[in-house]
């Protein structure tokens, strides 16, 4: 049996924080890991952890991680930053050690370097598990090679949540796999048919905020030959996006596209369940997708970005269309395209049912115990036959 700790930054429920909920979850099931949480923030995930029985420890402190963003900062900040994540990860190591682990897991790029201090005072060795591209497209050259080297030398092993996020880290000489954040088994969920044009009905799930590129969508909508009869933009705004959705209620407003909010839901298949279409327009490459794979579940005619994750999950004009990023204009074909025709939208939604199931959290637990194993144990690494051809 190992000990792991898993360590991250904020308790937001976002894609990551929930992927993270649903592996330990299966951990537990799965026995050969024992599987603990340890957070530098309160928030909505301690409480859903807790429902799963998922020991849980917040560790206190006066760190606001919010004030720590990579536009935002400047070098300067992220300076001082830094410093307070190597202050808060001397305190952690009590906790890592208290815990009896074998193996710290780190879940962000904070708890990255929390991590490496936390691991190294409790003389454990650290995997890095990384939900985010790391790149200069969302942080900067010179950030996204700092990360790179720092997880480079500071963890023993690395899982990825996709081949395009394994993509951009260094793995020379550590073990690494790709992990894709599956779901839980649940029942068929039951839909109704696919409607007509004229009453068709498109979703977006996913937290508001600008490189989702919500307004892509709208903008999209817009230019439709037949448009839908609602757009739902299902997702909250947790990391100070507020000016984004209040952005995007003005542009639904000025090209008069029919738009609902509703906000974080906890849920959101039921909204999937709804829908006719599922739209998925991420401008920069997302690092996995996991609203794809559930819209697919749910039997969505789909359509995604053709970058990153999504590329792994849809087999375009099979399961689902992709779609080039940040192309207005050939996002609004795709739809109408599917809009005019129902077949169509069937066909490719229950294809994409049966393409979901591919995607299991008790696979992804199988992957990240092997890793931890050959970390904890060192034993040989598990080859990746997957990640190998990618290579
Ligand atoms: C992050 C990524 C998202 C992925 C999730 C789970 O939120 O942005 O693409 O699905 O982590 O790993």
């Amino acid at each position: 049996m190992i000990t792991a700790v898993f360590l991250t930054h904020t308790a937001a429920p976002s894609g990551a924080e929930l992927a993270t909920l649903r592996l330990l979850t299966a951990l537990e099931r799965g026995g050969s890991v024992r599987a603990s949480m340890l957070l530098t923030e309160d928030g909505p995930l301690v409480a859903l952890l807790r429902a799963r029985g998922i020991p849980v420890t917040v560790w206190r402190n006066d760190f606001d991680s919010r004030s720590l963003t990579i536009s935002g900062s400047g070098p300067l900040g992220l300076l001082r930053g830094a410093a307070d994540l190597v202050r808060l990860g001397r305190g952690l190591g009590a906790a890592v050690a208290e815990a009896g682990a074998d193996v710290v897991v780190a879940q962000s790029t904070k708890a990255l370097l929390m991590g490496a201090i936390a691991a190294r005072r409790a003389g454990v060795p650290m995997v890095w598990q990384v939900h985010d591209r790391i790149s200069g497209e969302y942080f900067g050259g010179p950030l996204a090679f700092g990360l790179r080297v720092l997880g480079w030398s500071a963890a023993r092993g690395v899982v990825a949540n996709s081949r395009a996020t394994l993509g951009t880290l260094l793995t020379r000489r550590r073990p690494h796999t790709v992990a894709y954040p599956g779901l839980e088994p649940g029942p068929a969920i039951e839909r109704e048919a696919q409607r007509a044009p004229d009453e068709v009905r498109i979703v977006m799930v996913g937290r508001l905020t600008s490189w989702k590129g919500q307004d892509v969508l709208l903008r999209a909508v817009a230019l439709l030959r037949h448009r839908p009869m609602t757009v739902r933009l299902v997702g909250g705004t947790f990391f100070d996006e507020q000016d984004y959705r209040a952005e995007l209620e003005r542009l639904a407003a000025e090209l008069a596209v029919p738009v609902e909010f509703t906000g974080h839901l906890g849920d959101p298949g039921p909204e999937f369940a709804r829908a006719d279409i599922a739209v998925h327009c991420s401008v920069t490459a997302e690092p996995f997708g996991q609203v794809v794979v559930e819209a697919m579940r749910a039997g969505c005619a789909v359509v995604a970005a053709d970058a990153g994750g999504p590329t792994e999950i849809v087999r375009t004009e099979h399961d689902g269309l992709l779609v080039a990023p940040g192309d207005v204009a050939a996002l609004a074909a795709a739809l109408d395209r599917l809009i005019a025709d129902p077949e169509l939208r069937t066909r490719l939604g229950e294809s994409a049912r049966a393409r979901a199931a591919d995607f299991g959290i008790e696979a992804t637990a199988a992957s990240v115990t092997a890793l931890l194993d050959t970390v904890v144990r060192g034993r040989a690494p598990v080859s990746d036959p997957d990640s190998a051809a990618s290579r």
